[in-house]
Formats: C-alpha cells, structure tokens, sequence
C-alpha cells in the first residue's frame, strides 16, 4: 500500500466498528494466575494505545520493530543507552542542538567519545578504529540543510562493524525511508512533522534487526521515557493527515525558496542540494523531496531583528513541522548548547535563519516575507 493510504488505514478492525482506536489508560493488567502472564501486564511496558501507533510506526517505516517515546530526545538518548563504555560515535557537525549537547555533557560521564565531523561523506577506511559503534547521521541536517550520501556511510560503516542511525526528522517516511538502505535504527522527533499542530512533544524509534528490537524494548521499559496512552491515540490522528501536510509545507517552502534566491535582500538560500550537485544529485536519490525547512541568511544591509520583528506571519520561536510557520535564530535558540567553535565548524553562521514553513497560503506567506524584507532595510 501506498504510504497516504498506510497514514490512514494501518489501524482497522476496532470493537463495536469504530473507525478510530480507542485509548486505553489502564496503568495496569489483570494476569493470569498460572502464569501471571497476559499481553499485556503494566503500562510501561506496554499497552494497546501506544502498541497501536508502534504498529502504525513499523508500518510507514517498513520497519520490524517500533517504539514511541516521550520526547524525540528520549529517543535519541535511548539509541545512545545501546552503545558500550568505551566506544566511540561519530555524527555530523551540524546536528540538532540537543543532540550535540547530549554528546557534549552526557557522554563523557558515560565514558563515551562523540567524534563530530563537518560532513559525513569525507569518511574513509581510516576514520574507523576499533572502539567506532555507531555513525549518527542527520540527513539533511539541522540547521544547515547539508546531505549524507546515505548508501555510502551505510556500506563503509557496516565494514567496520559499525550501526548507522539516522534522524529522520526533517523528512519523515513520507519522503525519505532510511531502513530500506539499510540503515540500523531510524529516530524521529515526532514532535515535528508527525504531530504536525505544535502541541504535542513525542519521539520514535525503529528498526529491522531483532537484537536492536530488543534491546530497545528493554530500554523503553526499564528507562521509562515512554509515550501517554492520551499522546499516543493523539499521534496516530495527526499521523494520518502527514503525506497531506508534508505534500502542501513542502510546495510551499519550494516556493519560497525560489522566490528568496531571487531576492536582492537575501544573500544565501539553503535547501538539500544548496551547496553543490553532488549533494543534489544524493538527495534526489535517497529522498523524494526536499522537504519543509528553508534556512538563509540575510543580505548586510537588513537588519535581522528588524525583519523578525515585521514578519506577521511566521511566529519567532523553536520546533519546525507544524501546520504554522515558525522561524528561528539557531546560533542562540536550537543550536546555542555549541560553541561559537563548534557552530563555525558545522557552518551555522551568526546570521543564519531557519524557516520552517506550514500550510498557509503562499501568496500571503511571500508577500509577508516581502514586507518584511523591506522594513528591515
Ligand atoms: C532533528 C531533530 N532531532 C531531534 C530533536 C529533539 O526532539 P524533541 O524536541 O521532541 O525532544 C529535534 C528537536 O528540535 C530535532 O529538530
């Protein structure tokens, strides 16, 4: 099935005919006395609700095994919790900043090395050691747009012994699915795209290998950052308008990036492909679109709080995916946990802006946009 039809029909089959699941909040399960077994036995654990958008997940991941999370940083820290005392991860430089400040201040402590390098694809044999567990790769990456060639980090990974795991965030399965090439494990804040109405906080985890399966069930279940029976019901709603969503952010960021790269108060535009063909020509290959994130920077002469201060549309504040507008400054909002160093390295410059675009209408979008620009000259 296609993945618009999956979005809406993963789930069927409900008592009394119901097209909707129901939410169940039991905390905990009657058993059975010889066995005190059951399917299920403590929410924690599991329960129908969260086991219900587990299945939707595996389903528009073609993915094994699925679990949700209480905040896609709880996923994150989850896949980490997989790796030993010891080993080393490599990831992009520009990462969420979450992520980076995970590496950062948690690592150490666990006896983990966080090896940042500016792009995944100058990897080569030599870069692995023996203590190399995992390559955490954002593709495209946050806040800079940046593409991984997906295949081949896979392939030079899997030589070493390495697992790769790719946020999956800015693309969702909708347009890219990164199991299919042969990705390890698939993280996702569901907090963005998947929920898509900015009010719900959420993360996903999913994989094909049995071992990675269980080992994530175990974590989920004895660390406890789980998803609500309530959130869980909620997702699965949200999910089934995703491709729809996806579909109109998309078209409309892809006009306003055209539109802005013709712009005389814009200096740089960034989408996946922005910084050379090679990059675009990976893109195309591994994902069906560019998704809904439009990062830039501003011509000199405009003055940035300026021209945040005009826009009336897209509201000034962190998280991306949902159906409004949002624009934000990294170097002091998502991406302030990294040093000046460490932003310089990942080319996030002082003056990038990151746009993430919702479902208004793009005539007003663009003429807002237009508005703005001009009073902040
Ligand atoms: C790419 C990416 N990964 C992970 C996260 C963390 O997700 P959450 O805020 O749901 O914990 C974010 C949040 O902004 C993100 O943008």
């Amino acid at each position: 099935m296609h993945i618009d039809t999956i979005a809406v029909q993963a789930l069927r089959g409900h008592e009394h005919g119901a097209v909707v699941p129901p939410i169940h909040l039991a905390s905990t399960f009657e058993l059975d006395p010889a066995t005190a077994d059951g399917t299920f036995s403590y929410q924690r654990g599991g329960n129908p609700t969260r086991s219900d958008l587990e299945a939707v997940l595996a389903q528009l991941e073609d993915a094994q095994h699925a679990f949700a999370y209480a905040t896609g940083m709880a996923a994150t820290a989850a896949v980490f919790g997989l790796v030993e005392t010891g080993s080393e991860v490599i990831l992009s430089a520009s990462v969420y900043g979450g992520t980076f400040r995970l590496v950062d201040k948690v690592f150490p402590g666990r006896g983990l090395t966080g090896r940042f390098v500016e792009q995944l694809d100058t990897l080569t044999d030599e870069d692995f050691t023996e203590d190399t567990a995992m390559v955490f790769v954002e593709t495209p990456a946050n806040p800079t747009l940046r593409v991984t060639d997906l295949r081949r980090i896979i392939e030079l990974a899997h030589a070493h012994g390495a697992l790769v795991v790719v946020d999956n965030t800015f693309m969702t399965p909708v347009l890219q699915r990164p199991l299919d090439l042969g990705a390890d494990i698939v993280v996702q804040s569901a907090t963005k795209y998947l929920a898509g109405h900015s009010d719900l906080l959420a993360g996903t985890a999913t994989t094909n290998d049995d071992a990675l399966g269980a080992a994530l069930a175990l974590s989920q279940k004895t660390l406890g950052g789980v998803l609500s029976p309530f959130d869980s019901y909620r997702l699965i709603q949200d999910i089934k308008t995703l491709p729809l969503r996806i579909e109109r952010q998309q078209a409309n960021a892809i006009a306003i990036a055209v539109h802005l790269r013709e712009h005389e108060a814009v200096a740089n535009v960034l989408t996946p492909g922005w910084h050379g063909e090679a990059e675009a020509v990976i893109h195309a290959s591994q994902a069906s679109g560019p998704g809904a994130v439009v990062s830039f920077e501003l011509a000199p002469d405009v003055d940035r709080v300026a021209f945040l201060r005009a826009l009336r549309i897209p509201a000034f504040a962190v998280s991306l995916g949902g159906v409004e507008s949002l624009i934000c400054h990294p170097a002091t909002m998502t991406h302030e946990a990294m040093t000046p160093q460490a932003r310089l390295d990942a080319g996030i410059s002082d003056e990038l802006l990151r746009l993430s675009v919702g479902i208004e209408d793009i005539g007003d979008l663009l003429a807002d946009l237009d508005q703005a620009l001009a009073a902040a000259r």
